[in-house]
């Protein structure tokens, strides 16, 4: 299992380039199900869930494009093959993703149900909630997804709980349904905005991605396009967290605070200097931190994949801070490993106290999943000494070059097998 080794007490300074984001990624290389035009991807971050996908997506019988940096094309033309079998879906859940684009093109899919992971169940009830809504005759049986549809009819649905990739399946699907779809209750991430973007770039008839209410009108078929993937906000909010626990100065190129208003706030609240422009962020931190308290919820609130972050920047601010999680169940499973590292942390309910000490000492920890192993390099980072964070394909998972980037922001951070 590969390790990643960090030497503390560094202030990281420069600047790095943010690179395309994966929770848009993912959903939009989906898309690509939906026509037998091409489409051609830039800004596309090389992450192992990007490359899970796109394995996934070749054993569906779709042209893989070679891989050209950032720039990959996809052309869906010869599919032949809609499974999604259980030994890549339960690597990575998004591909759950594929259900919707299935359906509505090929008429048919045997998706594995993702199963649950670290942070949670994360069931997909409502996504077959809302196929079954337009149409679509859904059997779950020996952990698959089994749906049909002839074609899909257009449908008004209202999720139970916003959902993020729920949204983006039904948008996909309503998109080549016969009539208008109205989803209620719609995810308002940036993410799902980029998807219905590169979704009208293909000649899909969507309005209202942003708002909690999207409306789709069918239309026969889809043609091919080409769409820059948004960057990513929760890779660019994770280098100004480290950034900010080490006292240091960086510049972020190739990303916006557009989508990190509260991430941004927040870090203000702490006591950072961010001055932003169109397309950087550039944060100088104080010598210490204040302690910030935070509620995740839904966007535009404060994000969810952001608060293991934060918690290792309340880790050694001044102060005491409340951390309220109410997305997912179990998503603290970074607090032991942060009081291993001499973080002061009580866990009551869904809320985490967080004390602020005045030093994090280095130690061996675990990742468990990708964004507690994110909270621990920054809490790493910050720490004295040398800490050793094992399991570290989950980092893989969703940040590009992450060595690479923290090299160049003056960090001493090597790889071990
Ligand atoms: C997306 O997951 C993101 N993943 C997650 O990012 C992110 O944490 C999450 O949205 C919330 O913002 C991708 O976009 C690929 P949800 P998703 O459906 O869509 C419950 C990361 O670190 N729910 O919005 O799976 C669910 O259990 C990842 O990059 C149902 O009950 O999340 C959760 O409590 C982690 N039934 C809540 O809704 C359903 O059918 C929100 O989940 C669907 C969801």
């Amino acid at each position: 299992m590969d390790k990643l080794a960090i030497q503390g007490g560094v202030a990281l300074s420069g600047e790095i380039a943010v690179s395309g984001a994966k929770n848009a990624a993912l959903p939009i290389l989906c898309a690509a199900l939906l026509t037998t035009g091409t489409l051609e991807f830039s800004n596309l971050p090389r992450l192992r869930d990007v490359a899970t996908l796109l394995k996934l997506l070749a054993q569906m019988g779709v042209r893989i494009g070679a891989e050209e940096g950032d720039r990959q094309t996809l052309d869906a033309s010869g599919l032949n093959n809609p499974i999604a079998p259980y030994d890549l879906v339960k690597t990575m859940r998004a591909s759950i993703l594929v259900l919707g684009p299935l359906l509505a093109r090929h008429g048919e899919a045997k998706v594995s149900l993702p199963g649950g992971c670290a942070i949670g169940a994360r069931p997909v009830d409502q996504h077959i909630k809302g196929l079954q809504a337009m149409g679509a005759e859904i059997a779950v049986e020996q952990g698959y997804i089994h749906a049909r549809a002839k074609r899909l009819k257009g449908a008004r649905i209202c999720t139970d709980m916003v959902t993020v990739t729920g949204t983006e399946n039904l948008m996909m699907a309503a998109s080549l349904a016969e009539g208008e779809t109205i989803i209620e209750n719609a995810a308002r991430e940036p993410e799902v905005v980029d998807l219905a973007n590169c979704l009208v770039s293909m000649g899909a008839r969507v309005s209202g991605a942003g708002t909690d209410i999207i409306r789709v009108q069918g239309v026969e078929k889809l043609r091919g396009a080409a769409h820059a993937i948004m960057p990513d906000r929760i890779e660019t909010g994770t280098y100004l967290c480290a950034a900010a626990a080490t006292g240091g100065k960086v510049r972020l190129l190739n990303t916006s605070a557009a989508y990190l208003d509260t991430v941004v706030d927040k870090l203000m609240d702490a006591g950072c200097d961010i001055r932003l422009t169109r397309d950087s962020i550039t944060l100088n931190a104080p010598p210490r931190l204040k302690s910030v308290s935070l509620r995740t919820a839904p966007y535009p609130a404060f994000p969810t994949d952001m608060q293991a972050q934060f918690m290792a920047i309340n880790a050694v601010a001044d102060g005491v801070a409340t951390i309220r999680e109410t997305i997912f169940e179990n998503r603290f499973m970074h607090v032991a490993e942060l009081q291993r590292l001499g973080a002061d942390i009580q866990i009551e309910g869904n809320n985490a106290i967080v004390r602020g000490v005045a030093n994090l000492q280095g130690a061996t920890v675990m990742a468990t999943d990708l964004r507690a192993s994110a909270s621990l390099v920054v809490a790493a980072l910050a720490a004295q000494g040398e800490t050793v964070i094992d399991r570290i394909y989950h980092l893989d998972r969703g940040y590009e070059n992450m060595e690479a980037k923290l090299a160049n922001l003056g960090a001493k951070a090597r790889r071990q097998a």
